[in-house]
C-alpha cells in the first residue's frame, strides 16, 4: 500500500526530460506518475535507445542516487547504489555485485517522441524501447 504523499492524480502527464539533454551513456533523474503513484525513475540514454527503471534498489528499497539525479558509476560503467554500493547494469538493470547481486531494478517503459523522453502506453514492464525517427 503506498502512501498519500505518492499518489498523483495526473496520469497523463508522461514527459520526463529533454532527450537532447540526455548525453549517450548518461543517467538523469526523472519523476513521473507510474501506477498512480508519484515515483523517481532512473534514466539511461544507450545511443538511439533510452531506458528506465524505479529508482528503487532491490536490496533494501533505498534510492540509489546519493543527491537527487546524481548517480555513481564504477570505471567501467555499472550503475552503483549509493547506500550500500550494489553494482547494476545497464541493458537490463542486472544486479551483478553486491547485496542483492541476481535481482533487478524494475523496469518502467519510455520513448522518445518529439524530442521528448515519455512514459510509454504501457508504463510497466519493457525494459528498452528504440526510439523513433
Ligand atoms: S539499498 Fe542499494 S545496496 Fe543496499
Amino acid at each position: 500500500m503506498r502512501s498519500s504523499l505518492n499518489e498523483c492524480q495526473d496520469a497523463s502527464a508522461s514527459s520526463l526530460l529533454d532527450w537532447a539533454g540526455l548525453a549517450d551513456g548518461g543517467l538523469a533523474e526523472a519523476e513521473a506518475c507510474v501506477d498512480g503513484a508519484l515515483e523517481s525513475l532512473i534514466v539511461h540514454r544507450d545511443g538511439d535507445a533510452v531506458r528506465a527503471w524505479l529508482n528503487i534498489c532491490p536490496h533494501a528499497g533505498r534510492r540509489l542516487d546519493w543527491a537527487p539525479g546524481e548517480f555513481l558509476r564504477t570505471k567501467d560503467g555499472l550503475l552503483v547504489c549509493a547506500v550500500h554500493g550494489a553494482t547494476f547494469e545497464l541493458s537490463e538493470g542486472l544486479c551483478v555485485g553486491g547485496p542483492c547481486r541476481g535481482q533487478s531494478l524494475s523496469a518502467v517503459a519510455v520513448e522518445v517522441r518529439d524530442g521528448v523522453v515519455r512514459l510509454s502506453a504501457d508504463a510497466l514492464g519493457t525494459a528498452a524501447l528504440r526510439t523513433g525517427g
